[in-house]
């Protein structure tokens, strides 16, 4: 298999990040619920953890929270800001992650839409939005449909000025761009484990710069005799058991790619994509979303084809990506793309130039047959 679909979730992982993983199973006990050596040392490793996400976020270690996935957070960081009739202004790029659970508070929502990869009209909407009153902006750092790196430190400078808390999704550039939450003085920071941070499925972390609401309450092996949650981090949204072998999965991951060096990372990815660009140009039919500021994630549709079909003919021959709406029809609305959708591309650690070739190869050859063709394929 050819594996274009990083944005969903990198394949392979390092073998590093397997072998932690068994490793905690056979040896980690519950962190910070007893008094042997095994549950010291899962404590210990999730400290090492968040020392380290921290070092690699600029943040303090005891804000780096421990989460299910980048929706966990963002859903925290929201519903800390937003309630019933509160404004929020997000991009037009947003992913459903923080699209609903916006409409589940029932904020007012306001969006800067923009034009795909034009970052100066982005920032005049943002300009014109960002108002007094205005509760929080949330915005996603790369879009997962078309790789825009949005210009998130000139919306973070007109947040600061304007006393607005700022909420980075950071699902696609965490581990390809580099993320500093102090420099960006956000509220909070959202992302997955299992992307660019290379582990398990399952984690992710949310870095916390600003007081927050609880959406879980439970257990956390401190003040125990006390029926409300502890007001300090990390325990106030840390309650139930964490997932020990996923964090010790993480910490590998981020550990790994402290060796290899996150520009070496996204720089390899970014020629990747532009050599991409190229080749899908040429083939008839083809049309390409590309921009100056993208990172490793290209959109594309073919002219009268049915971009899902297409997929599942890719997939056939053994190249795996992602097609439809990618869970954000907001981008799919910005770019004009709603009503087909697009095939993405989205680049990994592990990718070859060799590998969008033959991207570009196969597409050619399943493009020669006409689609009703394949569709009574179909049923044959
Ligand atoms: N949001 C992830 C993607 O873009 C799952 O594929």
């Amino acid at each position: 298999m050819i594996y274009l679909d990083n944005g969903a979730t990198t394949l392979p992982k390092p073998r590093s990040v397997a072998d932690a993983v068994a490793w905690s199973i056979g040896h980690l006990a519950s962190p910070g619920r007893g008094s042997s050596r095994a549950s010291e040392e899962a404590d210990d490793m999730l400290y090492e953890l968040r020392i380290t996400a921290g070092e690699m976020f600029s943040c303090p270690p005891q804000q780096v929270i421990l989460t299910t996935s980048a929706t966990h957070g963002l859903n925290i960081a929201i519903k800390s800001l937003a309630g019933p009739g509160d404004r929020v202004v997000i991009s037009g790029m947003e992913h459903n992650a923080v699209v609903r659970p916006l409409f589940a508070a029932g904020a007012d929502v306001q969006v800067a839409r923009g034009r795909l990869f034009d970052s100066n009209k982005l920032l005049e909407d943002f300009d014109r939005l960002l108002t007094p009153g205005t509760s929080a902006c949330v915005v996603t750092h790369v879009s997962n449909v078309f790789g825009w790196i949005l210009p998130v430190e000139e919306i973070a400078a007109l947040c600061s000025t304007r006393g607005i808390p700022l909420v980075v999704d950071a699902s696609q550039s965490a581990g390809s761009l580099e993320v500093n939450m102090e420099a960006l003085g956000a509220a909070f920071i959202a992302m997955p484990g299992h992307k660019g941070l290379l582990g398990p499925q399952g984690t992710g972390l949310l870095l916390c710069g600003h007081p927050v609401k609880t959406i879980l309450e439970g257990g956390t092996g401190s003040l125990s005799r006390q029926p409300e949650m502890p007001d300090f981090l990390p325990d106030r949204l840390e309650s139930g058991t964490q997932n020990v072998p996923g964090a010790a999965g993480l910490l590998a991951g981020i550990r790994y790619l402290r060796r290899v060096g996150i520009r070496t990372a996204s720089e390899r990815e970014t020629e990747l994509r532009r050599e991409l660009v190229r080749q899908l140009r040429r083939i008839p039919g083809v049309e390409v979303f590309y921009g100056e500021n993208q990172a490793g994630t290209v959109s594309f549709r073919v002219r009268n084809r049915d971009c899902v079909l297409l997929a599942s003919r890719l997939a056939e021959q053994g190249i795996a990506l992602r097609a439809g709406l990618h869970c954000a029809p907001l981008a799919h609305e910005t770019a004009g793309t709603l009503e087909t959708g697009t095939l993405r591309v989205s680049y990994g650690p592990f990718n070859t130039r060799q590998d969008g070739k033959e991207l570009c190869r196969r597409l050619e050859k399943i493009l020669e047959r006409p689609e009703i063709e394949e569709t009574l394929a179909d049923h044959r």
